[in-house]
């Protein structure tokens, strides 16, 4: 009956009623335009009244379609005062659960639901390859694995039971493919990557979530070998709707049809460039409002039929009756917001995937402070033997509620009806944390220390490449004396240090890669400082992405990375530095130890014998899944039960853990598989599967190890997968380093 119904309506439809229909505006402007005009059959940044205001309309409209709403809500809904936000994707992906990150999704959906929005621009399945890229932060990391299991649990959870359920939204997985391999970290640069090298590691998570039933794909701004992804008929027919059989529906990016020729220039007009995107099969056209007279026109010049049209129409009109958005528009219900948003139960959710996203990267035996509290009934550590102790809580991000939270979330902008960000009493930040929980008696002081940025006008007066002015800029402050000083004297009577260090909201996202890494604002020298009093150094990086530390951290007694730990994320960072909880994240990314380092990833290609600098090293700061324990467990005994193995058939192995320490350990045990000759350059070795199992002390645990020979595969000089016969090993331990890891080989016979 869908097909039934979408057919009738699109028999019935106009020519400008079916070019609207795949039209997404923003409803700033007003809305009656919108849907009196252009007939649009989508909207989003809109605020309440706006989408209230559009779906009244849209239902009192000639054919009375429906509208889809459609936002970012990437961690959270971004835009919505009071929303749970949780930490960034690069923060869940370090718990590397992906359970935990489907309810995170589906506590997402809920509440994205009750505000009458349809369609969350999210998950980001793009892989981080360019530190200097501003959205590593919306990233799962570096790994194409990882990225897909955590890709599809995020999926699952927004999609819940199917599209009638009234919490389902859609998600969109993005950025169809290839956007973030960068030149130089900038944003939306031309992407420089054959077609072996896609089908390698950027497109297998798309293909894994796109043969799940991802309703939505999102096409990237930038073009490949000269063409755009927007008219990519490589990229969208032949792999994603040829080979994985994709049904789901295509929106651009932000005006990508318009960026063909004001930017890219390669159409000379709205007509041609409108003409190409629908003949390249996107469904939906997101903010050019030029394509509802340019592909009229392309219809009236005969560039294209209107029939043309009718595909990516049907799409649009089935998902809006899946969504049953006929019978019940699903409107912004204030009732059911009261119900859901912000709720005790989605804030304990919150807490604990902030706990698993911390990833302590050093701990000369400081932490957990005092030997490892225990929480009292109240909450509160309690150390009823131990002295009092002060704590000095310095740097810029141990109060900061905007870096905190990270981008989409309400503070940077990109929003005007919510300008102030979230409620301050729903954020709890490292000095909220620490007063919170700290055993009564204890001090607590706080200084800031530096200011990372300052916004001011921008200096080269223009920013965009369209010419419209940018206002304001932010540019490194200038390293204060002053509030140094006031930190250091903290400092010197405390017990402990604890700086929380980092970037801001103004140096994250799109438009706003950075051409460095290093600490910017004075941080670096404030670090210094507070290393020279000799006082046990806690060092909390609060960033969007892998920052380079200072080299007088080196010996700080402990370092952790917090990321964008969402709105409850001091909270549990304060419970890791007190030992009420342990540490358990596993980086999700590799740190670098200069920008010019880049790229880091550790799964480079193999052969490169000039891979080495003369003045650095190529080994990272921190690698890809390393993360410690407040205890050490050892890896022993690794063997594969199945030494020779065909194609089909399955890999098994087990190895020994051991807890030698005092305290619990959540172990995350990493499976990457070397194939020791390949017919191409490939990755040293990748990560294929693992598994997190709880070791008590002194425990001692066999973990049974299985995997598919079929993820032992390559992408031959034809651009096949492929799995190669001969001789594999496999590398098992808690990091990427080969240093770390536990091998053992096995046979794949042809
Ligand atoms: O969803 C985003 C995308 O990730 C970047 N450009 C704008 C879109 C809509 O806000």
């Amino acid at each position: 009956p869908t097909d039934q119904r979408v057919a009738d309506l699109i028999g019935r439809m106009t020519l400008p009623e079916k070019v609207g229909q795949m039209l997404q505006l923003t409803a700033r402007d007003g809305v009656r335009h919108l849907v009196e005009e252009f007939h649009v059959g989508s909207i989003l940044h809109a605020s309440p009244e706006r989408v209230r205001e559009a779906a009244e309309l849209a239902r009192n409209s000639r054919l009375g379609i429906p509208l889809l709403v459609a936002e970012d809500c990437i961690h959270g809904h971004s835009f919505w005062e009071g929303a749970t936000i949780f930490p960034t994707q690069l923060g869940m992906a370090a718990a590397w659960d992906p359970e935990l990150v489907e309810r995170v999704a589906r506590v997402t959906a809920v509440e994205v639901a009750a505000t009458g929005v349809h369609w969350t621009f999210s998950p980001v399945l793009c892989i981080a390859r360019d530190l200097r890229w501003g959205r590593v932060s919306e990233t799962f990391g570096e790994d194409p694995f990882l990225i897909g299991e955590l890709a599809s649990a995020m999926v699952r959870g927004y999609q819940g039971d199917g599209l009638a359920d009234p919490t389902a939204i859609l998600a969109c997985a993005k950025h169809f493919a290839g956007y973030s391999e960068t030149q130089g970290g900038r944003d939306a640069s031309e992407a420089d990557i054959s077609r072996r090298k896609l089908r390698s590691w950027f497109l297998p998570p798309f293909e894994r979530v796109a043969r799940e039933g991802c309703r939505t794909f999102m096409l990237g701004y930038q073009s490949m070998d000269g063409v755009p992804v927007t008219v990519n008929d490589w990229l969208l027919n032949e792999v994603l709707r040829g080979e994985w059989g994709y049904r789901g529906t295509l929106v651009t990016d932000w005006d990508n049809v318009g960026r063909m020729v004001w930017e890219q220039h390669i159409f000379p007009d709205f007509t041609a460039a409108s003409a190409a995107a629908v003949k390249a099969g996107n469904d939906m056209v997101m903010t050019t409002p030029d394509f509802f007279e340019g592909a009229q026109d392309a219809v009236a010049k005969g560039l294209l039929e209107e029939s043309d049209l009718d595909a990516a129409v049907a799409r649009i009109l089935t998902l809006k009756f899946e969504l049953g958005l006929f019978e019940n528009p699903r409107h912004p219900d204030p009732a059911r917001q009261a119900e859901v948003i912000g709720v005790a139960a989605h804030a304990e959710l919150n807490l604990e995937v902030a706990r698993r996203s911390l990833v302590l990267l050093r701990n000369d035996g400081t932490l957990p402070l005092a030997g490892g509290l225990t929480a009292g009934p109240d909450g509160r550590a309690a150390a009823p033997d131990a002295p009092a102790r002060t704590i000095a809580i310095v740097g810029p991000n141990a109060d900061d509620p905007h870096t905190q939270l990270g981008d989409w979330a309400g503070a940077s902008g990109q929003a005007e009806w919510l300008p102030d960000g979230h409620p301050r009493e729903m954020i709890t930040t490292v000095l909220d944390g620490f007063r919170e929980i700290a055993p009564a008696g204890w001090t607590v002081t706080h200084a800031r220390g530096a200011d990372i940025v300052v916004t001011g006008p921008d200096p080269e007066g223009e920013f965009f490449p369209d010419g419209q002015p940018r206002p304001d800029v932010a540019l490194p402050a200038a390293p204060d004396e002053a509030l140094i000083a006031a930190a250091v004297a903290d400092a010197s009577r405390a017990d402990y240090v604890v700086a929380v260090v980092g970037d801001r909201i103004e140096l994250v996202g799109e438009y706003r890669s950075t051409a460095t890494l290093e600490l910017v604002g004075g941080q670096a020298a404030l670090l210094d400082a507070l290393a020279a009093t000799g006082k046990p150094l806690i060092v909390v990086l609060l960033s969007s992405k892998p920052l380079v530390l200072p080299p007088s951290v080196s010996d700080a007694a402990a370092i952790v990375y917090a990321a964008n730990p969402g709105m409850r994320g001091g909270r549990a960072v304060a419970e890791l530095l007190l030992g009420l909880i342990e540490p358990s994240g596993r980086l999700p990314i590799s740190f670098a130890r200069h920008a010019g380092q880049q790229p880091t990833y550790y799964n480079q290609v193999r052969g490169q014998h000039g891979h080495r600098y003369a003045d650095l090293t190529q080994a990272p700061a921190f690698a890809f899944g390393q993360g410690l324990s407040y205890t050490t467990v050892e890896y022993s005994d690794l063997r594969v039960l199945t030494p020779a193995v065909g194609p089909a058939d399955t890999v098994r192995a087990r190895v020994q853990l051991r807890n030698t320490g005092a305290r619990p350990a959540l172990e995350t045990v990493q499976v990457y598989v070397s194939d020791t000759v390949t017919s191409v350059t490939w990755a040293e070795h990748e990560l294929k599967a693992y598994r997190q199992v709880s070791v008590a002390p002194g425990e001692t645990r066999v973990v049974e190890l299985e995997l598919p020979v079929s993820a032992c595969s390559i992408v031959d000089a034809r651009g096949a997968r492929v799995v190669e016969p001969g001789e594999f090993e496999l590398r098992v331990g808690p990091s990427s380093r080969v240093e770390d890891l536990q091998r053992a080989g096995f046979t794949v016979v042809g």
